[in-house]
């Protein structure tokens, strides 16, 4: 039976991990995964990680089931992280998930269950999983317009025209903070136009939030969020630990739903629920169980929020940095907006020759349209040998 398949093309991300290891060249410079590395160029385990294992390892004492919904002191942690004291937390409903494309995944699979129009809205561009995750679900997807390819910065006028004409049967996705691949954000003003829209228009948002913590602070981070919780009828949002706690193979994610009334709420998780059972039944519990301990912990948790302070701090620095070095060599200020964008991403707008080309010579791997991973740079040494690398093939 087999033999009627043909080859399914690599993840375009994904193949660049084989491509970088498998390549001899010892001044090689891996930015394409969404991977944070410390000045070392290692991903360390985050220390109040450690400590939580070492607390879990000792209190744990079976491996039984924990149910399908996962760990409950976590999704209430995660709820309370993401949504925090704003008036709609009450009504949002948390399912652990693995990682967060476990949570885009379900949040799909339940809202095609009940979606008019079986199609969805993408930023113009996002990140490339993206696209899998809705077509496979059985959603036809539409694009609306968010980078300006020229400045690199959000074209607000254009996504809120294009926001204005939908309605109560679209559901738009959004990045919460740190769009994925483009580094470029929308700001608090932004957001509350969106939302006003949303309340206006009811479209559904579905809010894409892997990256809390990693652009402005916690808090700053999930202005969209709750903005968009204020104003729409029905919301769900797909949050990730795989970032912000450093659990990248530990798969820990979170999908969360808000209806118009607690009751709505849970029939809509319920279906969530049924998701999950009908394809891998139940959450991995490890990593889960950490961030529970983490958060729910005050010391540990002023542990975490410190070292993700601090790689915060560090992408900052290595995009300014970064900035500074292309200024002196390019005497021009054409790529500050890198200094601009926030998180691990900024999408260059490179083509493909140009990707290339960086990849065979200068040993440097981008993912395709020139999306580098900001927190891939190791030192200054290699912010600079990454800007030698640029500036060749831009010139
Ligand atoms: C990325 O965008 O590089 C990360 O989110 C990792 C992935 O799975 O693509």
């Amino acid at each position: 039976m087999f033999e009627q398949f043909e080859a399914t093309a690599p993840d375009p991300i994904l193949k660049l991990i084989d491509l970088y290891r498998d390549d001899p060249r010892s001044g090689k410079i891996d930015v394409g995964i969404g991977v944070f590395r410390d000045a070392n160029g290692d991903t360390p385990v985050m220390q109040a990680v450690r400590i939580a294992e070492e607390k879990l390892h000792r209190r744990q004492t079976t491996k039984t089931y924990v149910g399908l919904a996962g760990d409950e002191i976590f999704n209430d942690c995660i709820a309370d992280l993401v949504f925090s004291h704003s008036p709609q937390r009450e009504r949002v409903r948390a399912v652990q998930t693995p990682g967060g494309c476990g949570a885009l995944r379900l949040l799909s699979e339940m809202l095609y269950r009940i979606a008019d129009d079986k199609t969805i809205w993408l930023s113009d561009p996002t990140w490339g999983n993206h696209l899998p995750i809705f077509r496979q679900t059985g959603f036809g997807i539409r694009f609306y317009p968010y980078l300006d390819r020229q400045s690199k910065t959000v074209d607000v006028d254009a996504l809120i025209s294009k926001l204005k004409t939908l309605g109560k049967n679209d559901i738009v996705v959004f990045h919460g903070c740190c769009h994925n691949p483009s580094g470029a954000e929308l700001q608090p003003g932004d957001w509350d136009e969106i939302a006003a829209l949303c309340a206006k228009n009811g479209f559904l948002p579905y809010v894409d939030l892997a990256y809390q913590g990693f652009a402005d602070s916690l808090d700053q981070d999930a202005y969209g969020v709750r903005a968009l919780a204020s104003a729409a009828d029905s919301m769900v949002v797909a949050s990730s630990c795989s970032k912000n706690f450093a659990l990248y193979r530990d798969r820990v994610g979170c999908a969360m739903v808000l209806g118009k009334t607690h009751e709505i709420s849970d029939i809509t998780r319920g279906h969530v629920l049924s998701a999950a059972r009908s394809s891998y039944s139940m959450p991995p519990d490890h990593g889960g169980a950490l961030v529970a301990l983490i958060l729910s912990d005050p010391n540990l948790r002023e542990v975490w929020e410190e070292e993700l302070t601090g790689m915060r701090e560090r992408m900052l620095f290595l995009r300014k940095t970064l900035r500074d070095i292309l200024r002196r060599k390019t005497r021009s200020d054409r790529w500050d907006f890198i200094a601009k964008h926030r998180g691990m991403f900024s999408l260059l707008v490179l083509d493909e020759a140009q990707v290339e080309a960086l990849r065979t010579d200068h040993a440097v791997y981008a993912v395709a349209g020139g999306r580098v991973n900001i927190a891939g740079l190791k030192d200054e040494a290699q912010v600079e040998q990454f800007a030698d690398a640029l500036v060749s093939v831009t010139s």
